[in-house]
């Protein structure tokens, strides 16, 4: 980032004078400056329409991999208390009202649950004709988003609770209409809370059960297998310390290491399943 700061004070610099004997020094600045520019968003102004854990994942990360600073984000939610702790964490600015946060806004991130969705592009009103409108929110599919917020250029994502540790795997789904401009705006936000993958609109909702619901599933067996300890006679604590710093993170290292292993042919077989179960233990 230093570098590329640098060689924007050298390009700015040079522009104004005759280069000819710094010609080299200019277009390696220049060259330096430019992929700068492409790796951040370069002034853009984000709006987020809700100011809950999702919100605080993507910004996090966005001010995390260097993407924008807080200032050129602003947030809107329906109480204060979760905005302001949003503000005073990340330094972001406080919208007084949706329709105030998206009007200076290029892109519109929309991180409301779906329940509120709808209202919350209401109460953004007109402003919202004409940007980029990226939506998290699970279930609310293209058209309807289309239909809210008549004029924007839509894109739905699907990343998961493992984007407030940088661990997301996010589908991104991509409306007809939409330039690739805004698919890599879309594209570089959520890489810098995971990896990221491109979907048709309906993979997306077989990737909302998989990894957006499969969390819950994984911690509702965390919690049975705890209950089995403490059933057995553990103290809780020590019980859910067990599943918790033991069990589960080994049993998850084996199986993604069993899953990358390309040469193994038959990698879902009762007896591969068999034979983790007896390896984590
Ligand atoms: N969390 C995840 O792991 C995850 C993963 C994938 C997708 N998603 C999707 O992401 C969306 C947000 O989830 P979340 O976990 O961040 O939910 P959350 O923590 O409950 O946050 C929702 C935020 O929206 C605010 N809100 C409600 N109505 C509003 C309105 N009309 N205008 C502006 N803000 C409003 C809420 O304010 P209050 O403080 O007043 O409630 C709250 O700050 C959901 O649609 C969810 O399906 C979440």
């Amino acid at each position: 980032m230093e570098i590329g700061n640098q060689a924007i004070h050298w390009w700015q610099t040079l522009s104004k004078q005759d280069c000819t004997a710094g010609a080299e020094v200019y277009w390696t600045a220049k060259l330096l400056a430019e992929s700068r520019e492409s790796l951040t968003f370069a002034g853009m102004k984000f709006a987020f329409l809700g100011a809950g854990k999702m919100a605080m994942a993507l910004i996090q990360g966005a001010l995390r991999a260097n993407l924008c600073s807080p200032s050129e984000i602003i947030v809107s939610s329906r109480s204060r208390s979760g905005l302001e702790a949003l503000v005073s964490a990340t330094g972001v600015c406080a919208g007084a009202s949706n329709a105030a946060a998206v009007s200076d806004a290029e892109t519109v991130l929309l991180s409301v649950k779906p329940a509120d969705a709808l209202k919350a592009l209401e109460e953004a009103g007109n402003s919202l004709a004409g940007k980029l409108l990226i939506s998290v929110v699970t279930g609310l599919h293209i058209l309807t988003l289309r239909k809210a917020a008549p004029g924007c250029r839509v894109v739905r994502a699907m990343p998961n609770t493992a984007a407030m540790v940088g661990r997301s795997a996010t589908a991104i789904a991509i409306d007809s209409d939409v330039p690739r401009t805004d698919i890599s705006t879309a594209e570089r936000l959520f890489s810098a809370v995971g990896e990221i993958f491109t979907v048709s609109e309906i993979q997306l909702d077989a990737v909302t059960g998989l990894s957006g619901s499969g969390p819950a599933f994984i911690y509702l067996v965390m919690e049975a297998l705890a209950d089995g300890g403490v059933s057995a006679g553990l103290p809780r604590k020590l019980s859910q310390t067990g599943v918790k710093r033991e069990m589960i993170p080994r049993l998850v290292e084996k199986a993604l290491a069993d899953a990358c292993h390309q040469s193994n042919p038959r990698p879902c077989t009762k007896a591969d399943f068999e034979r983790l179960i007896s390896d984590a233990f």
